[in-house]
């Protein structure tokens, strides 16, 4: 019996985790749950795992959730940024699955890794930030950080042990979100209900956004790098509209290997948790005749920028990433709010990386501190030039 823990439990991993593991009793127990604030969800999850902790980073949340909890589940409610990382370090689970949203996602990680966990990780803000520090870790204690990510499952089911000198390149597939074909022009006035209808996914809204302007690909290639040792230039990105495909590898004999299926979720999430085997899903199955025509394109950096500045960061190294990172997720957050327009998002994110000293070899309280800097710049920028800068790109 594997003992599992799931962070970000009320969000679209969190549930699709809990739903693979619903059907796998047998060899699956939750022992912790974590969320922000979505105490209700929370309730009804705990009354049907009974795991022996759970945290809400909300402490309101937190304390409606103890008050509405029957003392027959057994389970200890606790809070803060303490009390999700109790959920790692106490729970005594084997393995923990990160499917928080954005940079938060990072401390837990290093701290499963400490205390001897291995990671099945779909937060991939955690490596696009500290990327350098998690891998070194993970390396140190001799744990496996297994990809969530369908890109990233994709290219590790297909490098297999084929040692990282031998393959050529990454082929990173994306959708194109639900914008592909769009001018800057025209995506001028998209609105933040628009840009959440990902055609092929139905997912948070965070990575929903970053699809739609392609950072989610941006962020994804600074995954790859970490994941698989890889530099930049061995890492390509192909738009394929039908998300079957889910990524290629190409070996130094000129071979290509590719994983298909249908874009489910759950299916990358079971093999993370059943890794190194492979077990039924019960899940429909991918019929390449009704599927129908594959298509791949190349990524239109010009009316879709961020791309291009993921590659910067990843160029630059050091912390640049944190702070593309960092100013993207307060970008894509005011977006939603609607305070800026679509477009604005890669150009606060670029400004915020031009103001940007890079620091090399950052430490963890580095990373932390030039989060929190891009974080108040992204922020500061749009507080200063405000509706009448923002609303004209
Ligand atoms: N969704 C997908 O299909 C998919 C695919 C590949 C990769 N990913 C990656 O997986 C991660 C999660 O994505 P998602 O779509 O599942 O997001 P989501 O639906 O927004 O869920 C996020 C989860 O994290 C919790 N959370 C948010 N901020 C937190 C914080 N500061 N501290 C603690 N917990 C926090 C949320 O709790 P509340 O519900 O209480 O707010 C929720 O449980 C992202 O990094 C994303 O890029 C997602």
């Amino acid at each position: 019996m594997k003992r599992i823990a799931v962070l970000g439990s009320t969000g679209s991993i969190g549930r699709q985790t809990l739903q693979v593991i619903e059907n796998r009793r047998e060899e699956f127990k939750i022992v912790a749950l974590t969320a922000r604030e979505n105490d209700a969800l929370m309730l009804e999850q705990i009354r049907q795992h009974k795991p022996a902790l759970a945290a809400l980073l909300d402490k309101g949340s937190a304390k409606r959730l103890r008050d509405s909890l029957e003392t027959d589940t057994g389970t200890a409610v606790l809070d803060g940024e303490d009390g999700i990382i109790k959920c790692v370090t106490e729970s005594d689970c084997d393995m923990v699955v990160n499917g928080m949203v954005g940079m938060a996602g990072l401390i837990p990680t290093l701290k499963a890794l400490e205390t001897g966990k291995n990671i099945a990780l779909a937060n991939k803000e955690t490596l696009v930030a500290g990327g350098q520090l998690v891998m070194d870790l993970a390396a140190k204690k001799g744990l496996s950080i297994i990809p969530i990510d369908s890109e990233h499952s994709a290219i590790f089911q297909c490098i297999g042990s084929t040692p990282v000198s031998q393959v050529k390149r990454l082929l990173l597939t994306a959708s194109g979100g639900p914008f592909r074909g769009k001018t800057r022009t025209q995506l001028k006035s998209v609105t933040p209900s628009e840009a959440l209808k990902h055609p092929n996914w139905r997912m948070g809204k965070k990575i929903s956004i970053d699809s739609a302007t392609l950072m989610n690909k941006g962020l994804e290639v600074i995954e790859a790098r970490w994941l698989f040792s890889l530099d930049a230039d061995r890492i390509e990105v192909v738009i394929h509209p039908q998300s079957i495909v889910h990524s290629m590898v190409e070996m130094v004999d000129g071979a290509v290997l590719a994983q298909l299926g249908n874009p489910d979720m759950r299916i990358p999430i079971q093999y993370a948790l059943t890794y190194p085997e492979r077990k039924p899903s019960g899940l429909p199955r991918y019929n390449p005749v009704l599927a129908g025509s594959l298509e791949f394109l190349s990524p239109d950096t010009e009316n879709f920028p961020a791309l291009k500045l993921a590659y910067q960061a990843l160029e630059a190294g050091g912390t640049m990433a944190v702070v593309l990172n960092g100013a993207n997720e307060v970008a894509v957050d005011l977006f939603l709010r609607g305070a800026i327009s679509f477009n604005s998002i890669p150009a606060v994110v670029e400004w915020v990386m031009e103001k940007h000293n890079n620091h090399k070899n950052p430490c963890l309280e580095d990373i932390i501190y030039w989060d929190i800097w891009s974080r108040q710049q992204a922020a500061a920028m749009v507080e200063r030039d405000g509706e009448k800068y923002w609303h004209l790109q």
